[in-house]
């Protein structure tokens, strides 16, 4: 029979007081706990020796009975032949403020049952669980305590499984393939997956929502799953390349696995579980974190009508530097990211990642000059490090290149990673080279340094290729953002991975549960049609501005080239308008791979904004401005699709029009097939 725990310990207790540890618990009894609300409930039970755990909602199976635990190699099992040996709990409600994001203050309100296996016989061996419950997900994560035997581990296996209930409805991407996690959704049937990258987001026949992923990610390898029967997923631990998992010593713990629930689409966006399992904050004065727009040297290279590299169709001149310099200044933008600055662009850079200088500019690029000039125009410079993953090239100049940032105002970087499958190169201490994934232990660890690295020199950082975010904003909040994903880039190169309408839609309830995206809005020249005749970007211009609501990021571009913006000033205006840090978020209808709505408070000012996107199909859809103000009164400045827009017979048909609006009013939106709404809900003085 389960076993209730009983009322919560003093939120003064810690988890690692293992003093206040009841004592040992009957081998068979499962141990309940319930999330504050009686929501969610984890039932853990040691059966024939074996970890395992359930989740429950409102008393049904959303998670059927799934073993934990461990295989290491050259160690002791830490999968089976357990006890339970104590157990912990507390509850901890809490409100913390974020530095940025989508949400000021964020409520962090769960149980949390923390379970000491032993082993029942033979030598002594111990793993402990812990089980964090809230209302709206579950996350648990290992802890290998300090024994005998198991000092310095390599783990060989991680045995978590997922055992759902049935064969839900999935949204998922390949894992252990060469383009990293940038590949296009599928939505399938969850006994259609193979290996699958995390957050993987689930719909049942009962209309709720799951997904997986994981939450601090601090010195591991990432989380992939695969289907190893049935409906049941495992954990799929990103090896190095010797085919260990994770190296560690003890005491270890593990990142968070989380299991996020919610009864909407919205309610899954609308969740900060897996911030809240991050530690907090580490960065003593934060006020150089500024979340901002920025416009670039960026799109021009992707349309290929300027290089990266050195020559006559070379971007990063100091000319046209300052020519974005003053777009930018002129237009209010904070940043202006360069690409091709730095030597080491010419030539098959993806493949001599080791020529690249992360402090030598190209001759035809003045740095110390333009800094100076972006400063005094009040812009900053944003550094682009490309690497081609070679990290033992970057980081050998690590501390030097953030050392330049620093002393010339560069207040963020944009890194890359490009490099396909298991390629990054690691030369061991005999000479060796071995090949890393993106997101094994090795890389997890760089990605960190880079963190810290910035972070000393007051840098904020935008990562393309990066290692999934796992919630480290929270600890680390100058980690503003990341690609991670099929961006707006796809749609200059074209081929099997363009974005297709549906492509946004998707991404708020996958890649971006993890975290913020940089993924290059606003293209106001849809069809490019002189740079690259036979791409183009599927969908209407207001889903463009839409964008910059739908999708979260502290830091968006505005991608397009200046002369597109200044040919439409009309539509340009709200990208100038947007902010990027927000005091609230509301989900207001969603669903998942057709159509989306999010309303966001400006952090700054009483001003709504609000963006609705969807698939290829036209929507009509009707919504009431409950989250305005109840006493605000309010002008709606709505750019819109027109009637005639279609993303793909015609893409720049928009109105932009103004109306009163309150709280009671409601709004009906027509949204093209492709298209989008945008609205600034401007607050009138009262
Ligand atoms: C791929 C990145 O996603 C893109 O933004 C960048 O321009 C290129 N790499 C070059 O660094
Ligand atoms: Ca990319």
């Amino acid at each position: 029979m389960a076993q209730s725990i009983a009322a919560p310990a003093p939120m003064a207790a810690k988890v690692d007081d293992h003093a206040a540890s009841e004592p040992a618990t009957p081998a068979a009894a499962p141990l309940v706990v319930h999330s504050p609300g009686r929501v969610l409930a984890v039932q853990f039970a040691v059966e024939n020796g074996r970890p395992t755990y359930q989740v429950l909602r409102f008393g049904l199976p959303i998670i059927n009975t799934s073993r934990l635990g461990f295989e290491l190699k050259d160690g002791p099992s830490l999968a089976g032949g357990f006890k339970i040996a104590g157990r912990h709990e507390r509850e901890v409600d809490e409100t913390w403020t974020q530095v940025w994001g989508e949400e000021k203050n964020i409520g962090n309100h769960y149980r949390e049952l923390a379970v000491e296996l032993a082993a029942a016989s033979g030598p002594a061996r111990r793993l402990d669980v812990i089980f964090r419950v809230y209302d709206d997900g579950v996350g648990f994560r290992y802890r290998i305590p300090e024994q005998p035997g198991i000092d310095e581990f390599a783990i060989a296996d991680e045995l978590t499984e997922f055992v759902f209930t049935g064969d839900h409805q999935a949204w998922w991407i390949p894992a252990f393939e060469g383009n990293r996690y940038e590949y296009r959704y599928t939505a399938s049937p969850l006994s259609r997956t193979d290996k699958v990258h995390t957050p993987i987001t689930f719909q049942t026949a009962d209309g709720l929502y799951l997904s997986l992923h994981e939450a601090a990610l601090t010195d591991f390898a990432s989380m992939a799953l695969w289907r190893k029967e049935g409906t049941t997923f495992e954990a799929d631990l990103v090896p190095w390349s010797d085919g260990v998992k994770v190296y560690g010593t003890a005491p270890m713990v593990s990142p968070w696995r989380t299991i996020q629930v919610a009864d909407t689409p919205g309610g899954l966006i609308d969740s900060y579980l897996i911030l809240n399992l991050n530690e907090p904050c580490k960065i003593a004065d934060t006020s150089w974190i500024q979340p901002g727009k920025y416009v670039g040297i960026w799109w021009e290279m992707h349309l290929d009508v300027s290089s990266w590299g050195s020559g006559p169709k070379h971007g990063a001149t100091t000319e046209n530097t300052k020519r974005y310099i003053d777009f930018a200044a002129k237009h209010g933008f904070d940043g202006v990211l360069v690409e091709g600055w730095n030597v080491g662009w010419d030539g098959n850079w993806t493949a001599n990642g080791a020529q690249f200088s992360f402090t030598e500019p190209y001759p035809d690029y003045d740095l110390d000059q333009l800094a100076a000039y972006a400063k005094k125009h009040g812009v900053s410079l944003i550094g682009h490090h490309e690497t081609a993953a070679n990290i033992e090239n970057y980081e050998r100049q690590l501390e030097d290149a953030y050392a330049l940032c620093e002393k010339l105002g560069i207040t963020a970087v944009k890194s890359g990673y490009v490099g396909h499958g298991q390629c990054i190169p690691r030369t061991d201490a005999d000479g060796t080279v071995h090949r890393e994934w993106h997101h094994g232990q090795y890389m997890v660890r760089h990605y960190r340094k880079v963190v810290e690295t910035a972070a000393k020199h007051h840098v904020m950082l935008d990562v393309h290729e990066p290692i999934k975010d796992t919630g480290i904003r929270r600890t680390w909040p100058n980690m503003m953002t990341r690609e991670g994903a099929c961006g707006q880039e796809y749609n200059a190169w074209g081929g099997p991975l363009a974005n297709q309408p549906d492509h946004t839609t998707i991404l708020p309830f996958t890649r971006m549960l993890s975290g913020p995206m940089d993924f290059t809005p606003g293209i106001f020249d849809l069809l490019f049609e002189e740079a690259r005749p036979n791409e183009r970007v599927r969908t209407t211009l207001t889903k463009q501005l839409a964008l910059y609501v739908v999708l979260f990021s502290p830091m968006h571009m505005a991608a397009d080239l200046p002369q597109n913006y200044e040919a439409r000033p009309k539509p340009f205006q709200f990208i100038k308008d947007v902010p990027t840090d927000w005091a609230e978020t509301e989900v207001l209808d969603a669903s998942i791979g057709d159509y989306v709505t999010i309303a966001r408070k400006d952090r700054n000012s009483d001003d709504w904004y609000l963006g609705s996107i969807t698939d290829e199909n036209g929507r009509l859809l009707t919504l009431r401005l409950g989250f305005l103000d109840r006493d605000g009164t309010y002008t709606a400045e709505i750019y819109r699709d027109g009637p005639d827009a279609d993303w793909n017979a015609k893409p720049y048909d928009y109105v932009i029009e103004k109306r009163p609006v309150n709280a009671d009013t409601e709004l009906t939106l027509r949204l093209a097939p492709g298209g989008g709404t945008a609205i600034r809900f401007r607050a009138e003085p009262q």
